[in-house]
């Protein structure tokens, strides 16, 4: 009787152990693997033409969609949440877009076109020039919005995001800058 029993049991227990590993949540999928480093090029091994299209398409246009929004967001704050160290901000940010913008088509209309067909030496010496003065002027501006912004410290929390842009632009463009003088310019006039 007892091992009729027993026997019983047994079932009993298997069938329940069963039935818990039909009900057993699925074990979750997988976490999908980290996305790859972001590689990028050696600029100064790619050929001229590849660069200026890098610039324009990523840097130019970059700056002609965001620099707009970031002037007006800055003025809105301003008018909301007033604070005596953002005050001249949004001046200051539109002083660059208009020294970038005329920057920028100078650069497409006159400079950019010689160097995608590979043009190097003296003819090049005033545009780049030009361009370089430029640059030092964007940098003086970089500068002036970092010192009213308090090396990018918001006032308080509404003026966060809009920090938290202004550095990444900040960083932009130095690199943008960079590309330009150090490889792009610097590649062109190599036989001076
Ligand atoms: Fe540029
Ligand atoms: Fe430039």
């Amino acid at each position: 009787m007892q091992r009729i029993l027993r026997r019983v049991a047994r079932g009993v227990l298997s069938r329940l152990n069963d039935y818990r590993a039909q009900r057993a949540p699925a074990p979750p999928p997988p976490a999908p693997p980290p996305p790859a480093p972001e590689k990028k090029p050696n600029w100064e091994l790619r050929p001229p033409a590849e660069l200026v299209d890098y610039i324009e398409q990523h840097h130019h246009a970059g700056l002609r969609r965001d620099l707009p929004r970031l002037v007006d967001t800055a003025r809105r704050l301003a008018r909301e949440h007033a604070s005596t160290a953002a005050a001249g901000l949004s001046d200051a940010l539109a002083e660059l877009f208009a020294e970038l913008d005329g920057h920028m088509h100078k650069e497409e209309t006159m400079l950019f076109p010689l160097l995608r067909t590979g043009t190097r030496g003296g003819e090049l010496d005033m545009p780049i020039r030009m361009m370089e003065r430029d640059h030092d002027g964007h940098v003086d501006h970089l500068d002036r919005i970092r010192e009213l912004t308090g090396d990018f410290e918001p006032p308080d929390p509404a003026w966060a995001s809009l920090y938290a842009e202004l550095a990444a632009l900040d960083a932009g463009l130095h690199e943008h800058i960079y590309l330009e003088d150090g490889i792009l310019f610097a590649r062109a006039t190599m036989s001076r």
